[in-house]
């Protein structure tokens, strides 16, 4: 196992995500933040609901813990409808796609995480799905096999990626829109832990919840495992209340700094600037350097570094900035003959 997986600021699902699914806003209104987003879905709602019709078929993209899964919920049940989740790897055969859409019901949602991971056969009985409502079977075999073509009712696919790149172009080209979610700001993030302490019941102050939310890496998966964190430490070790002492103790604990960074982001931090003079080094390098997975680092790591500006990424491989010296303390030491770097 990678450290990666018990990190508690990972923007990936972890199973103690799944426990409190009342945290999840369960209509539009509810939903904080993404507000550009949020005013194209209400529009994208309504102009179905007055046409009657089912919903276009739904794209969205960005890093993980942003709320692609929760937007989904959301779509269906405004527009009144189920909602069958499943994900790009758990469908294995063609004809698990097809049992699954035969099964759907008119207007129904399905939604599809990770898309990118679906198998090519897969993903093909799902082009004459979307654009036609149509399954092409083949029955029988040999020189008398032949096609019949069932009709389904129509139905919405929400389909979520964290990487768009990966998706074949007649996938994408399907669906009617296409939405990316950017990491939260500030008072967003805010909202979403005075909310999220709201449902958990755990009495919380206005700077108690600016520190939380100022950890959490701009991701709402993050802040709502946090604001869990500190409810625990706060019930165990002061009154019960989340002020921002307490919450301050909580992410010591953690070993999470005050702009969320954790041991491993700063392991990544410090091996490129004290092993590796700032780079340029190649993430290959620095994964072998801490013994991770060069795929956890680029994942998970860097999308929240390079926010930060922390890391920039050359031809030449990455590079540390002024700030992310200036945030680990260190000093920059000039080669021989060179001015101070900064
Ligand atoms: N919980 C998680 N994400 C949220 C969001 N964007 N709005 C409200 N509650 C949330």
């Amino acid at each position: 196992m990678t450290i990666e997986r018990g990190r508690a600021v990972t923007p990936e699902r972890l199973p103690e995500d799944l426990a409190e699914p009342s945290l999840r806003p369960r209509r539009l209104a509810e939903y904080i933040g993404q507000d550009r987003l949020r005013q194209n879905l209400s529009i994208l709602i309504e102009a179905a609901q007055a046409r009657a019709e089912p919903l276009d078929h739904v794209l969205f993209y960005g890093p993980p813990g942003l709320g692609k899964t929760t937007l989904a919920n959301i779509l269906a049940h405004e527009m009144g409808v189920k909602i069958k989740t499943t994900a790009g790897p758990a469908i294995e055969r063609a004809g698990d796609l097809a049992a699954i859409l035969t099964n759907l019901g008119q207007g129904d949602v399905l939604f599809i995480d990770e898309i990118h991971r679906l198998r090519r056969d897969v993903e093909e009985v799902l082009y004459s799905a979307m654009e036609d409502f149509a399954l092409d079977i083949i029955v029988g075999k040999g020189p008398s096999a032949r096609s019949i073509r069932l009709s389904l009712p129509p139905f919405t696919i929400v389909g979520a990626t964290t990487r768009p790149a990966m998706l074949a172009a007649p996938l994408r080209d399907r669906f009617g829109a296409v939405y990316r979610l950017d990491f939260y700001d500030a008072a967003a993030m805010e909202q979403i832990v005075t909310r999220g302490a709201e449902v958990l019941r755990i009495p919380i102050t206005a700077p108690g919840a600016v520190l939380i939310a100022k950890r959490a890496r701009g991701t709402p998966r993050v802040a709502l495992r946090l604001l869990r964190r500190v409810r625990d430490y706060a019930e165990v070790r002061a009154a019960g209340r989340i002020e921002d002492v307490v919450a301050d103790e909580a992410m010591r604990l953690m070993e999470i700094d005050d702009l969320g960074l954790d041991d491993l982001d700063r392991r990544v931090l410090e091996t490129m600037i004290l092993k590796f003079g700032g780079g340029p080094v190649g993430l290959e390098t620095i994964a072998a350097s801490i013994g991770e997975e060069a795929d956890t680092i680029e994942d998970v790591v860097e999308p929240y570094l390079l926010q930060l500006g922390f890391l920039d990424r050359t031809p030449r491989g990455r590079v540390a900035t002024e700030h992310a010296y200036r945030h680990l303390g260190i000093q920059p030491t000039p080669k021989p003959g060179q001015a101070p770097l900064f």
